[in-house]
């Protein structure tokens, strides 16, 4: 990442940088509407259309929100083109290299990094909120065995506002504040706690000499037998992995928390449908996905099979692990990953990982296939984590709560920008409607065979 010679500083607010005008060519002598742009401090300019419907009678129409930006925000930057992920400011390899999780978790809920006295105060104050209301442990027992985790996660975080009733009026800053280590402290002992659940373990309650990454892999891998010792370097990768999958601007997920949020729900209904969105296969799901796939390819010679499967427009299969709507460039954290990936099975002496070797030859294959360079498919987030996460000892079918209890506080943070944002409303997209027009009700005994219920 070049040196940035002077820091941007935030803008309070977005500047107005020119105007821009519409004629309407359907009607004849329209005269130009205007509207304003504006600037941020980095990434494209944007037109206010808020008031396009009142001057011209028309909607924008954008499925997907391709170009759209749905709220103005300081929290996190992703410059697709040139591969950049900024957290407040800071690149995300630098972060990675030089910071640990909770001192991130810091930074992108105040927007600084924190002094020495301020994370040492920061920490305990995530470490004294890790333990959950003993009754909410009894929450599981109405799930299957076999249930997904993230169907455990969706569950048990929504339900949290049952227990935690007593700091949840949004509008009052200190509410807001206890809700938000509730639940950055406490992701990953419900996470823990679904994986326990799932292999009829007892669960384990965390414990305050841990740091965050330590006592999520205590929590998981702890039993009342023996004493369980954190591998440091198992440790270390982990809570790499929770600052890359820290935040992501307005991704999926974070979209969901903030139009849930812009009703006035509660936070922990918020988070949940959150996690409810992360678990999709094009989202958060990938990295299971991704794990999968490698399992299913097998050996480096189906690879081409696979390959081509990608391609095929009759096949719903796609590369788990690569695209992005954003990064038409490396994905800075892959890149991050992928070192770690060695890094980490190097010192585990499982460096002949015959899933690494598959998706270090995907990779090389995929990226030099004219369809994937025409589309700028390149490996996201997701390709490299499966790996670290299954050499930790992780299951397939926890990644995603790993993403999401690395996502948390991501979500918390914009949740928190977006209900102190004075101009916030709630959210309330139009659409462009194409069904039926107004029609007369047709009794029973008139309707024909096809009549009512045949989908246009
Ligand atoms: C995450 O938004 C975020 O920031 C998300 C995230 C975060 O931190 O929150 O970064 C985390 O979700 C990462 C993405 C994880 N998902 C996957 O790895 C699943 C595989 N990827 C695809 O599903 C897809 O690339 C998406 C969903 C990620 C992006 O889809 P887009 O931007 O809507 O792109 P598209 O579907 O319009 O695809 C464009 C073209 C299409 O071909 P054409 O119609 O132009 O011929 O590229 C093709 C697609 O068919 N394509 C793929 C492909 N991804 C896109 N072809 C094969 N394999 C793929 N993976």
């Amino acid at each position: 990442m070049a040196q940035i010679a002077k820091p941007i500083k935030p803008k309070s607010k977005p500047v107005l940088s020119h105007s821009v005008s519409f004629t309407d060519g359907a009607t004849d002598g329209a005269c130009p509407q205007e509207f304003e742009v504006f600037k941020g401090t980095l990434g494209p300019n944007v037109i206010d259309v808020g008031k396009l419907y009142a001057k011209t009678g028309y909607f924008t129409y954008d499925p997907g929100f391709m170009a759209t930006a749905s709220c103005k925000s300081k929290i996190t930057y992703v410059d697709g083109e040139k591969g950049i992920l900024l957290y407040r400011g800071y690149p995300i390899d630098e972060l990675a290299q030089h910071s640990d999780f909770v001192e991130v978790c810091y930074l992108l809920l105040n927007g600084e990094l924190p002094n020495r006295k301020q994370k040492k105060k920061f920490d305990y104050d995530v470490t004294m909120h890790t333990m959950v209301h003993e009754q909410l442990t009894f929450l599981f027992r109405g799930f299957r065995r076999d249930a997904h985790p993230m169907a455990m996660m969706v569950g048990v975080v929504g339900a949290m506002s049952a227990f935690y009733h007593d700091a949840l009026d949004i509008t009052d800053p200190h509410h807001r504040m206890i809700s938000s280590f509730r639940l950055i402290a406490k992701i990953p002992t419900i996470g823990a706690m679904a994986y326990k659940f799932s292999i009829g373990q007892p669960f384990v309650y965390p414990r305050n000499d841990l740091n965050y990454a330590e006592n999520f892999l205590h929590m998981m891998f702890a039993v009342p037998c023996e004493e369980y010792r954190v591998n440091p370097v198992l440790a270390h990768a982990l809570d790499l992995i929770f600052i890359l999958h820290a935040d992501h601007e307005q991704n999926a997920s974070t979209s969901t928390v903030r139009l849930a949020g812009s009703s006035g729900a509660n936070p922990y209904a918020c988070i949940a449908a959150g996690i409810a969105s992360l678990w999709g296969p094009a989202h958060g799901g990938a990295n299971e996905a991704v794990i999968n796939m490698l399992s299913e390819i097998g050996t480096v010679k189906r690879i081409p099979e696979f390959i081509a499967r990608a391609k095929d427009k009759d096949d719903p299969f796609r590369l788990m692990g690569f695209g992005h709507r954003v990064y038409k460039y490396h994905d800075p954290r892959a890149r991050v990953l992928r070192k770690t990936c060695h890094e980490v099975l190097d010192d585990l002496g499982v460096k002949n990982e015959p899933l690494l070797k598959i998706a270090m030859e995907l990779e090389r294959i995929a990226l030099d296939d004219e369809y994937f360079v025409r589309r700028r498919l390149y490996p996201n987030v997701d390709f490299y984590s499966g790996i670290i996460l299954r050499a930790i000892g992780i299951p397939p079918h926890l990644f995603t709560v790993i993403f999401a209890v690395a996502r948390t506080v991501g979500w918390v943070a914009q949740w928190n920008e977006m209900i102190e944002d004075p101009t916030q409303k709630i959210g309330r997209p139009r659409q462009l409607y194409t069904g039926y027009g107004p029609r007369p009700y047709v009794p029973l005994d008139q309707r024909g065979k096809h009549d009512g219920g045949t989908r246009q």
